[in-house]
């Protein structure tokens, strides 16, 4: 098998602000921060985002280790509650700003691409407080942060993005109780994904007019896509798996590129009186915001089929599918994730079809394993082998999609040094690179050398 890509390829990785930088120096708190010092019982060993790799010591010696690897782009996120100072009045915190600078300017002197998103579930508890982006005030906030990064950073950023998988914070904060706020209330939920619409075209709109001269500056939106599969074909099962896709995939697709919510799901919406509040203007707001490009975060698609059982009328997605077990399924047995690397080829072939056949480029991929530790081997490294062959088999089904003629430009791997992970904390590891809690130790794994001579090689022969 040889797979081979092109020479201007992006290969990189992703992480987070929150995940990777620490709590030092940062004058608010995130919901994640306030949830951790609530509830530290609700993460995984009670380790919580205050310190992760602590990038913000550490940056120079980690942009070292990836310009050794050869990544040639990189992603990460600002936090909006380390620059913003004063939400109010948009006030920025010096020391976040100096940071900042410094870090983005030493990637840009290794020559890596450098894709900057503005949110990544870190709503500050001070706006979370006023509704979130249930509140039209805080919405208009979001965009002075983002028109505030744009000047701060825009001649040090390549690429921005303005969120990364907007659809999480509301299955988390508003349907599933994964994430702090917990509410569950479908209503509010969607008013809050309309407002992280609305959000996202504000941003949009505001970085067109402001680098109108210049070609080379772009921006996205991050998707997490998870198609949905029937069980069968039956009518009904087909119908579940149509507003699975709706709710979860379309809503945002849809949106960000065509500027439009699916006509399907506003009748959806209206027969069960779930419309959010909006006005004609904004809708036009949205309608005029385009992305340059769309980045696709995947993992596993999703089962789905239309109740067995009564609904508990509980979370109300739930009221017209449920999910099931494909008993072919092939699973991750470190996570217990569903692996099925064609569906990123699936991926690709919907965006050409149905999305202007758009640039795009997976901005996250990898696979978390629980209790990595025990494939150390003797040389004291970890020998990831599943990873490569994970991260391998995406790229045969991607590079099928290239050659088909989908426009992807890069591939991102979750993550570049192990990270925090919300509630699960250090639970799984999903790193090129090992990080020791205890000493902040940075070991390479496996799959780190293996990516660097895929980099350099550009193919992969077997
Ligand atoms: C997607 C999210 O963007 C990231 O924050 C998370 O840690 C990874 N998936 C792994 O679950």
């Amino acid at each position: 098998m040889e797979i081979k890509f092109k020479d201007d390829f992006l290969w990189g990785s992703a992480t987070s602000g929150p995940q990777s930088e620490g709590a030092f120096a940062k004058p608010n708190l995130s919901i994640m921060d306030y949830w951790y010092k609530k509830t530290p019982n609700d993460f995984h060993n009670q380790i919580g985002p205050d310190i992760t790799s602590d990038l913000f010591h550490n940056y120079e010696k980690d942009i070292e280790i990836m310009n050794s690897l050869k990544l040639n782009s990189f992603r990460t996120s600002i936090q909006w509650t380390r620059l913003i100072e004063n939400f109010q009045d948009c006030r920025v915190n010096k020391e976040a700003v100096e940071f900042y600078r410094n870090y983005f300017f030493k990637l840009k002197l290794k020559n890596i691409k450098l894709i900057v998103n503005l949110f990544h579930f870190d709503m500050p508890i001070e706006l979370q407080n006023l509704g979130g982006f249930e509140n039209k005030k805080v919405v208009s906030m979001y965009a002075e942060y983002a028109r505030t990064c744009f000047e701060l950073f825009g001649d040090l950023v390549d690429d921005w993005a303005t969120f990364n998988e907007p659809i999480v914070p509301i299955e988390g904060g508003y349907l599933y109780e994964w994430y702090y706020p917990k509410i569950v209330d479908f209503k509010r939920g969607i008013q809050a994904a309309y407002g992280t619409i609305l959000a996202h075209a504000k941003a949009v709109n505001i970085f067109h007019s402001m680098f109108a001269n210049d070609p080379n500056k772009k921006i996205t939106i991050i998707l997490n896509l998870t198609p949905a599969y029937p069980k069968d074909q039956s009518k009904d099962n087909l119908q579940a798996a149509r507003i699975r896709d709706l709710l979860f995939n379309k809503s945002f697709l849809e949106t960000t590129i065509n500027g439009v919510f699916p006509k399907e799901l506003i009748e959806l919406f209206k027969k069960e009186d779930l419309l959010p509040n909006y006005t004609k203007l904004e809708l036009l707001e949205i309608k005029n915001s385009y992305i340059d490009y769309l980045g696709v975060n995947y993992y596993q698609p999703s089962r789905v089929q239309a109740r067995t059982k009564p609904w508990s009328g509980k979370i109300m997605p739930e009221k017209w599918f449920e999910n099931f077990v494909w008993n072919k399924r092939r699973i991750n047995p470190h996570r217990g994730w569903e692996i099925h690397p064609e569906t990123i080829y699936k991926i690709a072939m919907e965006i050409k079809n149905n999305y202007k056949n758009i640039n795009w480029f997976v901005a996250e991929n990898g696979m978390g394993v629980e209790n990595e530790i025990k494939f150390k081997n003797s040389q004291g490294f970890i020998d990831d082998q599943y990873r490569i062959d994970f991260i391998k088999e995406h790229l045969y089904w991607l590079n099928k999609a290239i050659l088909e003629g989908s426009n992807c430009f890069g591939y991102h791997v979750w993550t570049f040094i192990d990270c925090w992970s919300w509630a699960n904390a250090y639970k799984n590891r999903y790193g090129l690179i090992e990080l020791d809690l205890q000493t902040q130790k940075r070991t390479i794994k496996k799959s780190g050398y293996w990516f660097k001579e895929i980099i350099e090689n550009k193919n992969i022969i077997e």
